[in-house]
């Protein structure tokens, strides 16, 4: 017999066990993201090298996925407590994982970005004629109730004059970067991105037209949402620089319009439904909020009137999708970043936006889109 061929090197099943391990953060392979670099088990010892795939990773906490590594470990066979050490993955593996990220879903199978004409994301605007009238809070507790039907959510606070949403939705780290790409961080199952995580907390935003569209346009390009089924967006207001550079680059937005109850307020929603259509963007449906508040005897008190949602969605043709009633339990849950519709999903208010979420899923994507609005 002649020479031997070359051994091809085989993956042991501790490294396979590692590979395969779904990084907590980025929902895909350790594998995948080149993140396993070295597994050396001798005796009963081991220690493995994990190449962190950006600045600022793990954005959540080093032990949760320390303690994943090491609970894989031993259900593969290897010895308890290894010795973790962790390295920077270079710049060029930076660069193919962001590749990898930005196309490939957490099914193994090829998606497009939000803002492509053809994604199959839908992206959910949800607007008001007025501030004040619940459009943050109908936006954070959508998305989440979008995501306890199963549908993966994700929600973008454009309204960068009055960011609130992360706040909301308890989101507790900022956004971590892979490469090119800005890595929005989750809370309640839901990614979130926010100009608020770029500015002070009690810094006034003051945009000039030009370098507002430059930040959206950063925002939205380079953040990766993942195959995700539904973007909610806290619209910005009107029709100002704002929402045109959003509908720009989001032209596949569906616009819903929150009110409240008291006939008079239809006027004024009627403006943003105005708005949605000088943007060119599809009307889907009316929200009311704070619609009644039930007393203790059980009795709904309808505070501000009521039908207003009604006449409104009558007036615009589209479908009231639903009332949510006034309930302090969800501005004390919104205070404290915990949505009622993750807290107390049986209330009636959660009840609402699970309600609306099945409706919204149920009238599925505009049957066309303008793809002449799209940003090439
Ligand atoms: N159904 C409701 N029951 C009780 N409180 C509510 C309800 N909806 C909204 N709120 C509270 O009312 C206030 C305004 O709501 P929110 O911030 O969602 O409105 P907005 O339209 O986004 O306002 P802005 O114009 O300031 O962005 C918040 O304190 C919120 O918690
Ligand atoms: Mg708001």
């Amino acid at each position: 017999m002649g020479i031997l061929p070359l051994m091809p090197s085989y993956e042991t099943p501790i490294d396979s066990a590692l590979n395969e391990l779904i990084d907590p953060e980025l929902e895909r392979p350790l594998g995948q993201l080149k993140m396993v670099r070295n597994v050396e088990v001798r005796r009963r010892k081991a220690r493995v090298t994990i190449a962190l795939p950006g600045p600022g990773y793990p954005a959540q906490s080093q032990e949760s996925l320390v303690s994943l590594l090491q609970g894989a470990l031993v259900e593969a066979g290897g010895p308890e407590g290894a010795e973790i050490a962790f390295e920077m993955l270079s710049d060029a593996d930076q660069r193919e994982v962001a590749d990898y990220l930005a196309t490939t879903g957490g099914d193994g199978q090829e998606f497009l970005p939000v803002t492509d004409p053809k994604s199959k994301t839908r992206v959910i605007g949800v607007s008001s004629g007025k501030g004040g009238v619940g459009k943050s809070s109908v936006a954070v507790n959508l998305a989440i109730a979008l995501s306890l039907l199963g549908h993966k959510s994700a929600i973008l606070d454009a309204d960068v004059y009055g960011f609130s949403v992360p706040k909301m939705l308890g989101v507790t780290y900022r956004p971590m970067a892979v490469d090119r790409l800005v890595i929005p961080p989750k809370a309640q199952g839901v990614r979130c991105l926010s100009m608020g995580f770029f500015v002070g907390d009690d810094q006034p935003v003051i945009w000039r037209g030009p370098m507002l569209h430059k930040a959206l346009e950063q925002f939205l390009k380079d953040a990766w949402w993942g195959d995700i089924d539904f973007l909610v967006v806290d619209m910005p207001p009107g029709t100002g620089d704002v929402a045109m550079s959003m509908a720009g680059y989001l032209p596949r937005t569906e616009v819903l319009v929150v009110t409240t109850p008291q006939p008079a307020a239809q006027r004024v929603a009627q403006r943003s439904a105005l708005a949605a259509k000088q943007l060119k963007l599809p009307l889907r449906g009316v929200i009311e909020n704070m619609s009644w508040f039930r007393g203790d005897d059980g009795k709904k008190y309808e505070l501000f009137g009521s039908g207003g949602g009604q006449a409104l969605a009558d007036s615009l043709k589209v479908p009231l999708l639903g009332q949510v009633p006034l309930v302090p339990a969800l501005r004390e849950g919104a205070d404290i970043g915990q949505p009622i519709t993750a807290s107390e999903p049986s209330s009636e208010p959660a009840q609402a936006f699970t309600g609306i979420a099945k409706q919204l899923a149920s009238l599925g994507a505009p049957r066309r889109y303008r793809a002449e609005l799209s940003v090439k």
